[in-house]
Parts: C-alpha cells; structure tokens; sequence
C-alpha cells in the first residue's frame, strides 16, 4: 500500500496563495527610524560606516521626518550630540541642548501626526563616554546616574517628547523616570523601556554616528551578557513592574531568541532594535555585490516581526516604506 505524498508545495505555488496563507506581515506602521542631529553643523554630515544616514542639522532633521511622515512612517527616536561634553553629560537635560532643540522643532513641523521618541542616556554627553555618572573610582553609579535620567527625561518631555526611551541599562532607571515625569506633569508621556539591551559588537557604527565610544573600559558592567536569556525575563518583570508602557530587545537578530521569549512573557508592546552594525553589514555586502541588499532587508525585518517584535527601530526605515511605496 502507498500513500500519496503530503504536499505542502500546493499553497506556496502562485504569489497569491503565499499572500494568503502568510503568518507575519511587515507593514511601514511596525517601523521607527532612529535619527542624529548634531550641535554647531550648518549642514548635514554623512556617517561613513552607515552609508544613507547622517548627522542631522535642526534644518535638515525636520525636511527628514516631513519625508518619513509623508511615507506614513509612524515614528522617530532621536539622538543628539553636543557641541560640549563633561562629565556630567549637561547637554542632555539643557533647556536648549540639541534634543530639546530638535523636539520643539519636530513638534512644530509635524504636530500629532507622529510619535516622537527621545534616547534618553548620558554616553552622547559625557566627554568619558560612559551611559553614566562615574565614581572617583571610575566606576558607572547607578544611583547617581538615576537622577540625571530623571531630569533628561523631563527635559525632553518639556520639549514636547511623547516617548522617553532610556537605553543606559542602570538598575532602576525605569522608576525613576516615571516618578520624574509624573512629578512634573507628564504623566501622558511614554516610557519605551530597552529591557533587553545587550553589550554587543554591532553598536559600532552607531557610536560614530553619535560619537560616543566609551573612553575607556566597555559597556559590559551596565549593558547584559549575550549568553544570557532567562535574565531577559528578569529584566522586562522588573521594567514592567517598575511602569515601562513597552519593552524593547537590542540587538534583533541574534537575539531572535529573547524576542520570542519576550513576546511570551507579556502583552505590553515589544519592539526589537535592528541596530547599526546590523544595517552596516547589510550595506557593505550588498555595496560588493554579495547580497541582493533590500531583499535581504525585508527578509530580516520580517523576521524580527515573525519572531513577535510589534514595532522596529531600524535605519532601513525609511527605504523600505519607499519600496512598499513602489
Ligand atoms: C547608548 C546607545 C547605543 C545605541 C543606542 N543607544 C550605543 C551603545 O550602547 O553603545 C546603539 C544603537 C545602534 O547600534 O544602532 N546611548
């Protein structure tokens, strides 16, 4: 007796039929493009190892996001660089540092029609280059770190912030931000939480764009150990328990893992970073003719979707609403 085979290959075989029977989607509303705009340019300054984004005038992020909102891009998040750094990272909480410059900006320009989401951390702003305060030891203190994150995010909120996403990874951060918000009024503003944030070789990039490399030593006392995903859950418990209104994974892809975990665990909104040296690779391998370069974008950014991410932050935000714009 023979069976006849099981054929699988029936719904994948027209365009239409793989539309249909589709689990994940990737739409240009799951998509969030991360920003730079620096202090003391008068025109915008191409980042080398990230070839398509720049740093950012006040002038020239806003005709950036006008271009993105038309394109129906529901998001950006911001990341500043002062002309100035000390230790203290002043810039990051001044009423005219250059986030607050832009907020007001990007505020004026595009009113409701998008969410505005702030980086809240000190590594931009502090001349060592560290997420936080130091010690006369060295050392990152969190506690002392807390209040400067307290006073970043009313700052930005004041600026006219709807989201407020610290990625500093200190203990706690999460709490203190919201009581700073709720303090000062701001209790309709948002807190993404990077829950999951891990000490990874793929900020690399992203550390020219914002030229902020850590001065000395490494992330790696503030940021998580990338063979650990249980902590995950500890991580978003705590950030949930502590009022984040959504938690984030960083970086995407080889975290797919804690993405699905994450997904699991709660019903708040998740969202997954596909971070600089992600985009980075993508670019260089498709400049040599390696890869089919946006094939292997969407492929990617599906994924992430697939794995249970709800929105993306990614630089490839806004090539790809173009595309699905044909
Ligand atoms: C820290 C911060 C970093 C990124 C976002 N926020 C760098 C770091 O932790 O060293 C990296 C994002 C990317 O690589 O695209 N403020």
């Amino acid at each position: 007796m023979t069976f006849p085979v099981r054929r699988l290959r029936r719904l994948r075989r027209t365009p239409a039929f793989r539309r249909l029977v589709a689990e994940a989607d990737l739409r240009v509303d799951d998509l969030v493009a991360p920003l730079f705009v620096k202090q003391g340019i008068d025109a915008p300054e191409p980042v080398a190892s990230m070839p398509g984004v720049a740093q950012h005038t006040v002038a020239s992020l806003c005709a950036e996001v006008r271009t993105l909102r038309d394109l129906g891009v529901p998001g950006v998040i911001l990341f500043g660089i002062p002309e100035h750094k000390d230790a203290r990272g002043s810039g990051a909480d001044a009423v005219d540092g250059i986030v607050q410059q832009a907020l007001r900006a990007l505020r004026d320009e595009v009113g409701d029609g998008m969410v505005l989401m702030a980086d809240d951390c000190l590594d931009e702003f502090t001349d060592h280059g560290h997420c936080g305060l130091l010690t006369p030891a060295g050392e990152v203190d969190n506690d002392a770190t807390l209040e400067r994150y307290g006073s970043i995010a009313v700052a930005q909120a004041d600026a006219g912030a709807d989201v407020i996403a610290p990625s500093g990874m200190m203990d706690g951060q999460v709490g203190a931000i919201r009581a700073a918000l709720d303090r000062a009024g701001h209790e309709h503003v948002a807190v993404l939480a990077y829950a999951a944030k891990y000490a990874s070789a793929l900020y690399g990039p992203f550390r020219d764009a914002a030229e902020c490399a850590p001065q000395f030593g490494d992330r790696k006392s503030y940021q998580m150990d990338p063979a650990n995903a249980r902590e995950a859950d500890a991580e978003v418990a705590l950030d949930l328990g502590e009022g984040a209104d959504m938690i984030m994974v960083k970086p995407a892809l080889a975290y797919l893992d804690v993405i699905a975990r994450v997904r699991a665990a709660t019903d708040f909104p998740v969202a997954a970073y596909h971070v600089s040296g992600e985009y980075a690779m993508i670019k260089a391998a498709a400049a040599n003719g390696w890869i089919d370069g946006p094939a292997v974008a969407l492929e990617h950014l599906l994924a992430i979707k697939r794995a249970g991410a709800d929105f993306i932050l990614t630089y490839l935000a806004r090539e790809v609403a173009e595309s699905m714009h044909g």
